[in-house]
C-alpha cells in the first residue's frame, strides 16, 4: 500500500476518535442534573420499517422546561433539529413531522420515537433539556441492524466514481455503507480483496486472509485508502441494506434473462434486486444451490451451510457469477415479492 496515503490516514482517524472522545467526555466530566443518565440504552438497535424509541428521562417533574432533540453529526459537530416542546406543545422541524414524537408514557418520559426507519436514520441523537440556567444533554447512537455488500459495475472492476457508486446502492435498494457497518459486516466474515466507496468518501477493503494477492503481509482488517477524489478516481462501492417488507423466491431454471423477469412476473413478483436477495439471505436464512438472474443482470445464489456440492465454496456468503450474455439460458430466477 502506497505509505503516504496510509500515513494520512492514520493520523485523521486519528483525529476522529479524538474528537469523538472529546464529544462524549464533555458529558462525562459533569454529573447530570435534570437529566437522566442512559446507562444501558446508549446504544439502540432497530431494522428498517420497524418503530423504535430513543429513551430519555427528567429527574424530576418540572413544570418550566423545554426539551429539544436533534441529529448530531458526529465528524462535523453540526447538528439538524427533530422537534422542540415545551411539555405541551410541539414544534417538528422539516420532515420530522411525519416520523418523529415525543413518546411521554409518564410525566418524566421525553424520549423520542421515530416510526417507519430508512436506512439513512442511524446516527446520534441528542436529547436536551434547556432550562433557561444550565442546558443539558445525553446523546444515543441508533444503528440499523443489517447487512453489507460489495457491488461492482456490470462493466467490470473499477468503474465507479463515488456518486456512480452512491447510485448503484440506491438502484439495489441500499445505500453506501460507512465504516462501521462495514466493520461489522468484517467481523461477520466479509473479506473482499477490490476497494470500494463507503458513505463518507473514504475507500477501504476488508480482508480476514492476508495474501500476496490481497492484503499482503499486514495483519487482517479493513485496509484504507482514505479520502479518495470523488470524481475522478473510480472503484467499486460498500452497500448497506436491511430488512424488507417482502421477501425472496426462487423459480428453477433453465431461464435466460428475459424469460427469468416473465416467470417473476408471473407470480405477481419481479426480478429482486441485489439488495433484496442479501436481506433475504441474511435475515429470512434464504439459502439455495443455484445460480439465478437478478434485475440487474447478474447471477447470484445464497448459502448459509457452505456444502461441497454446492461449489465448494469456504464461507456462507451470496456468491456471484457475475453477468453472463443475457441470452444464456443456464439459471433460474430470484424473484421479489
Ligand atoms: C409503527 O407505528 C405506526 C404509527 O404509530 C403504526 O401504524 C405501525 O403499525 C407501527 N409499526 C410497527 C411495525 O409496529
Amino acid at each position: 500500500m502506497n505509505c503516504v496515503a496510509f500515513m494520512v490516514v492514520t493520523t485523521s482517524f486519528l483525529f476522529w476518535t479524538d474528537a469523538v472522545n472529546r464529544y462524549y467526555n464533555k458529558d462525562k466530566d459533569k454529573a447530570l442534573q435534570y437529566l437522566t443518565e442512559p446507562p444501558v440504552y446508549a446504544e439502540i438497535k432497530a431494522r428498517r420499517g420497524e418503530n423504535t424509541t430513543l429513551p430519555c428521562v427528567l429527574r424530576t417533574v418540572s413544570s418550566n422546561y423545554k426539551v429539544k432533540w436533534s441529529k448530531v453529526d458526529p465528524l462535523h459537530t453540526a447538528s439538524e433539529n427533530i422537534l422542540i416542546s415545551n411539555g405541551h406543545d410541539v414544534k417538528h422541524y422539516g420532515t420530522w413531522q411525519s416520523k418523529a414524537s415525543l413518546r411521554r408514557m409518564h410525566a418524566l418520559d421525553i424520549s423520542l420515537r421515530l416510526t417507519k426507519l430508512e436506512l439513512q436514520d442511524y446516527g446520534l441523537y441528542r436529547c436536551e433539556l434547556i432550562n433557561g440556567m444550565e442546558d443539558e444533554h445525553v446523546t444515543i447512537t441508533l444503528s440499523i441492524e443489517g447487512v453489507v455488500f460489495p457491488y461492482q459495475s456490470s462493466h467490470g472492476r473499477y468503474k465507479f466514481t463515488y456518486f456512480d457508486a452512491k447510485k448503484a446502492c440506491e438502484e439495489q435498494d441500499a445505500t453506501l455503507a460507512t465504516y462501521k457497518q462495514l466493520y461489522r459486516e468484517w467481523t461477520d466474515g466479509l473479506e473482499w480483496c477490490n476497494a470500494g466507496w463507503l458513505h463518507d468518501g473514504t475507500v477501504h477493503y476488508p480482508i480476514l486472509n492476508p495474501r500476496p494477492a490481497c492484503g499482503k503481509d499486514l495483519p487482517p482488517g479493513i485496509r484504507s485508502y482514505g479520502p479518495r477524489h470523488k470524481t475522478k478516481e473510480h472503484y467499486d462501492a460498500f452497500c448497506f441494506t436491511s430488512t424488507t417488507e417482502g421477501s425472496v423466491f426462487y423459480i428453477p431454471g433453465p431461464l435466460n434473462f428475459l424469460q427469468a423477469a416473465h416467470a417473476c412476473n408471473e407470480k405477481g413478483a419481479s426480478l429482486a434486486l441485489v439488495g433484496q436477495l442479501y436481506s433475504s439471505w441474511k435475515f429470512l436464512g434464504l439459502e439455495q444451490c443455484d445460480g439465478g438472474w437478478l434485475q440487474d443482470g447478474s447471477v447470484r445464489f445464497p448459502i448459509i451451510t457452505p456444502k461441497k456440492r454446492c461449489g465448494g465454496l469456504p464461507q456462507p456468503g451470496v456468491h456471484s457469477f457475475g453477468f453472463p450474455k443475457k441470452t444464456i439460458t443456464l439459471y433460474g430466477a430470484y424473484c421479489y415479492r
